[in-house]
């Protein structure tokens, strides 16, 4: 029977899913709810000392943006908690730990990394949390917290140095996927003493515009989230996992159970999601912890750990790529309805196609793949 047990940063969680830092976790009632639907862990909404920022109610701040009819994706401006400061520490968390979820707080990274300090003793000397998310990696409007701090490796090391000196709990820091080097700002957290770190907040993006008037979706820039961003956290992901040996928590897109085994066969200890819980409830949770745990079972993994990384070694580079023999593509003659779809992805003339039949020509494939991947009969291999 598969154990779903982690050991995160010295935490005994009950399972990786991690309620993501958002809507969803706004007061300690939203978090308790997400609890009880079955979270190892919950994250409050981060919690800012920027009151100016936290004005209720808003004014419009999410566009789903869609391919076709599909959501595959969310555009946000909602900025920080909508709750004072003193309503988290006398009454939210209290809540929040009925739901017997983890509760982690979600502070903001601010410019003076001492009231960021502040702001963790404040919430530890409640002894109603258990650790900590630094966000240091809101796509922010303001030039001066969020990922502009995030993307610095200098300020983003100061950040930690001066949290780690106050926290008796474990310090988490979430990443903004939008850096250069994310590498670099990895062996910085690291040094800086973190205890684990999470990959990564909303992509900076933009809504749209709306062209019957000429106006903006969104009048600012904006976090993307939801399935559109999984291939970018990823990426994030393994390049981190890679390269320091901390616990990492992988943040961006998960919608089933599968995204969550691919986060943890990349290096993820614990896998935080939020946007596909706005869009179809918590009842998701349970789904996708029956799934990891069927999954488990059937391939015999006892625990996360058993398969936690599995795939890092098998990324290679392209040089290496390159030293390798050529695959061509082969169609399996039985399967093919000669729709033609190869044909007219190819740009090579490598798939030729008539009204009777459709066959490769293997002088002039690639090996590209691409016909592989858009056959509707999974009629083609590359050989
Ligand atoms: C509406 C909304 C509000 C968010 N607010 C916060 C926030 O306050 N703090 C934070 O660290 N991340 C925030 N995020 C980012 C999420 O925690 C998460 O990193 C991101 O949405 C990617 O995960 P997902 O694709 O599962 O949503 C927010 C995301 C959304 C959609």
């Amino acid at each position: 029977m598969a154990d779903l047990k982690v050991n995160f940063a010295g935490l005994e969680l009950k399972n990786p899913l991690m309620l993501a830092s958002a809507t969803p976790g706004w007061d300690g009632k939203r978090l308790k709810d997400a609890g009880q639907a079955g979270f190892g862990t919950v994250i409050s909404k981060t919690i800012s000392p920027r009151d100016a920022w936290n004005t209720h109610p808003r004014n419009g701040r999410m566009v789903l943006y869609r391919v076709g009819n599909k959501p595959v994706g969310m555009i946000n401006m909602e900025l920080f908690t909508t709750q004072p400061r003193e309503q988290w520490l006398e009454k939210e968390l209290l809540i929040a730990r009925e739901g017997g979820a983890e509760v982690c707080a979600s502070i903001l990274a601010m410019p003076d990394p001492e009231v960021t300090a502040e702001l963790v003793e404040e919430l530890q000397d409640t002894g109603l949390v258990d650790f900590f998310e630094m966000n240091a990696s809101c796509p922010m409007p303001s030039k001066d917290v969020g990922m502009h701090i995030g993307k610095n490796a200098q300020s983003l090391y100061e950040q930690i140095k001066a949290v780690k000196s106050v926290a008796k709990l474990p310090v988490m820091v979430k990443f903004t996927p939008g850096v250069s080097d994310i590498v670099e700002v990895a062996r910085a957290a690291v040094e800086g003493g973190v205890d684990a770190i999470a990959i990564s907040n909303t992509v900076r993006s933009f809504a749209g515009v709306d062209i019957e008037t000429g106006k903006p979706l969104l009048r600012g820039f904006g976090g993307y989230s939801g399935p559109a961003i999984r291939p970018i956290t990823m990426a994030l992901l393994a390049e981190v996992a890679r390269s320091v040996d901390v616990p990492l928590s992988a943040v961006g897109g998960v919608s089933k159970w599968q995204d969550v085994v691919e986060y943890i066969m990349l290096g993820a200890t614990t896998v935080q999601m939020v946007t596909s819980v706005m869009w179809k409830g918590s009842g998701i949770v349970q789904e996708i912890l029956d799934g990891l745990a069927a999954f488990m079972d059937k391939k015999g993994y006892k625990s996360i750990e058993d398969f936690r990384g599995i795939a890092l070694s098998s990324i290679t580079t392209v040089e290496e790529l390159c030293q390798e023999p050529p695959l061509k593509a082969l169609i399996e003659q039985d399967l093919c309805t000669n729709c033609g779809t190869c044909h007219r992805v190819c740009f090579y003339e490598g798939i030729r196609w008539d009204e009777n039949h459709t066959w490769v020509d293997q002088e002039k494939c690639d090996g590209c793949g691409l016909c592989v991947q858009w056959c509707p009969k999974k009629a083609i291999a590359l050989k």
